[in-house]
């Protein structure tokens, strides 16, 4: 059985100020819900104290990006040796903020990928398609691009360390969540596209989370369904009670 994984995404947002006091309030409302993994991806500058104040708790902390290379002149960015240097056991890649914004490419997202599961953390590569791309039937066609060309040379074994979040981009921040029956369509597409490439028996063993205005109102009827392993939450994150809503769907789920 795949355990469910609720991991939030904070963004640019929580300053290092902030952080132990969100850590804190989340860890203490969801400490009854061990049997599901309980994560906060931080911005990078807030690690330390995220770390610290997760410290005898369930709630792991991540970063929301990573580079490929181990050190070197790159400016700006952070490597996945800092990253565990640092206390963390999870990294967000591909996420689409990071393609529309910043460049990313289902090129770099797969070296991002290979590098953090080289280095031991669990990925949470991030997938999905816009709204003009479903609109224009692509959706199919993007998908399996993403996870072709995102998770080529990721072996099966890799795949323990890997994490797909479905994020359909015009569910992102709009407040317009996929219905369950859209999202579960696409996380047995994707499942079976993992499959093709790194079979069946391990594809099973993947989980697929969805992201896109996940809430404690809406969290329950996603995560019931088969394909659906989790959440990646932006928005209902930065409120302990909303994010602890979640878990607690994700909980029940199980
Ligand atoms: P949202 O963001 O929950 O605010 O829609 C999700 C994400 O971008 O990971």
């Amino acid at each position: 059985m795949r355990k469910k994984i609720i991991a939030g995404n904070w963004k640019m947002n929580i300053k290092p100020s902030e952080t132990a006091a969100l850590i804190k309030a989340v860890a203490e409302a969801t400490k009854d819900y061990s049997n599901v993994e309980i994560v906060c991806c931080t911005p990078a500058i807030d690690v330390p104290a995220a770390v610290e104040a997760a410290k005898g708790t369930a709630v792991g902390v991540g970063t929301e990006n990573c580079h490929w290379k181990e050190s070197g002149a790159y400016t700006g960015e952070i490597s996945t040796g800092m990253i565990v240097d640092a206390g963390c056991k999870y990294v967000i890649t591909g996420h689409s903020e990071r393609r529309q914004y910043f460049g990313e490419t289902d090129e770099t997202v797969n070296l991002r990928t290979r590098a953090a599961i080289a280095a031991g953390l669990t990925c949470m590569m991030c997938i999905g398609e816009t709204l003009e791309e479903r609109e224009a039937g692509k959706l199919v066609e993007v998908i399996e691009r993403q996870m072709n060309v995102g998770l080529k040379d990721v072996t099966a074994a890799d795949c323990a360390k890997l994490v797909i979040a479905y994020e359909p981009v015009w569910a992102i921040g709009t407040g317009k969540t996929a219905t369950p029956d859209q999202a579960q369509e696409v996380h047995a597409l994707i499942r079976a596209t993992l499959a093709k490439l790194v079979g069946a028996e391990t594809a099973e063993t993947v989980r697929i989370q969805y992201g896109g205005s996940m809430k404690p109102g809406n969290a329950a009827e996603l995560l019931a369904k088969k394909d659906i392993d989790g959440g990646l939450i932006g928005g209902a994150a930065l409120k302990a009670a909303d994010f602890a809503g979640i878990i607690a769907a994700a909980a029940a789920a199980n």
